[in-house]
């Protein structure tokens, strides 16, 4: 069996629109192993979500995949059919979006929710697609007899586990999650880490979390993905990023974590991030760099290898 589970190489994302074409996702490679979780972080707009999106193809129409490759256990999925891109989603890849409300069918009862995605990929009855929805809902902890119950009548926690069972009820090998949490109270955002975390043991799942919050992507994940501006600008396992964050826009997210404990003084990244139809010549974040030098304007330094597990693109370390 492969070490890496999805492979991203070299990925263009862009949007047409009539200001212009957005260069939301320009050039990222990325790989990611097998029972690996990775936080994917960076300020709004900087293209996680459309990272996210486009591996399941599931972009707004103005969104394109302009050039690279999405390979899954040795398939490139931009070579797959609509319809076999289908079937690759729910079964291979199980998708938690950030908004429940919107991606539950109000009309619709949980229950039928969850048996209607399992009979599209599986073969089996409708019993038995009852049960196995049954036992997907008691694994993220709700009765089954929510089953019954129409989104509007779960509270927001619960709604976030139902999309939770939806994604893993036929056992994908990667769950991207993005933003799972961000619109739920700290505690219940707890226990939805919890179970996210206990699925990748149990169903040895890759997890792709998606957060504006570094910290939380700390607590939670092997590995830290940093995106600025359409880029990747630096990839390592979580508590190296942490304890020694090499990009300066790294160390700005990682300044601006409030510490309500150590009282440490909080440093927010000074600037805004760049438009995305017209992005900074050279390092797209030298504008708000402290360490920038001529060439960081010039020239878009390559991503370098540091060690085994560790990347970073920036002249500081070329
Ligand atoms: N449907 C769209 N049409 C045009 N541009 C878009 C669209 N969706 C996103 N963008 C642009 O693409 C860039 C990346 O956006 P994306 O939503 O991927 O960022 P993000 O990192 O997920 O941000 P957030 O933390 O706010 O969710 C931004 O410049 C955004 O304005
Ligand atoms: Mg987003």
């Amino acid at each position: 069996m492969r070490k890496t589970l999805l492979a991203i190489e070299n990925l263009k994302v862009y949007y047409h629109t009539g200001r212009g074409v957005v260069r939301a996702v320009d050039d990222v490679s990325l790989a990611i192993n097998r029972r690996e979780i990775v936080g994917l972080v960076g300020e709004s707009g900087s293209g996680k979500s459309t990272l996210g999106y486009a591996i399941v193809r599931l972009l707004p129409p103005q969104g394109k995949i302009v050039s690279g490759k999405i390979v899954l256990d040795g398939k490139n999925l931009l070579k797959l059919s609509l319809s076999e891109m289908r079937k690759v989603r729910g079964k291979e890849i199980g998708m938690v979006f950030q908004d429940p409300l919107t991606s539950l069918d109000p009309l619709q009862k949980v229950g039928d929710q969850i048996v209607e995605t399992i009979l599209e990929h599986v073969n089996i009855s409708k019993k038995e697609a009852y049960d196995m929805a049954a036992k997907a809902l008691m694994e993220v902890g709700l009765p089954p007899d929510r089953l019954d119950s129409y989104p509007h009548q779960l509270s927001g926690g619960q709604r976030q586990r139902v999309m939770i069972a939806l994604a893993t009820v036929l056992k994908p090998k990667l769950i991207i999650a993005d933003e799972p949490t961000t619109a739920l109270d700290v505690i219940v955002q707890d226990r939805i880490m919890e179970l996210l975390a206990s699925l990748k043991e149990e169903l040895n799942t890759s997890i792709i979390l998606i957060t504006h919050d570094i910290s939380l992507a700390a607590e939670r994940a092997d590995k830290i993905a940093v995106m600025y501006a359409g880029h990747l600008y630096e990839y390592a396992p979580s508590d190296e990023i942490i304890s020694k964050p090499l990009h300066p826009y790294t160390q700005g997210l990682i300044q601006s974590i409030p510490d309500v404990f150590a009282r440490k003084e909080i440093k927010e990244i000074k600037g805004n991030p760049p438009d995305l139809v017209n992005p900074p010549s050279g390092c797209r974040f030298h504008p708000r760099c402290p360490y920038a030098i001529e060439k960081c304007m010039r020239k878009e330094p390559a991503m370098i290898r540091i060690n085994e597990n560790r990347y970073v693109k920036c002249w500081l370390y070329a």
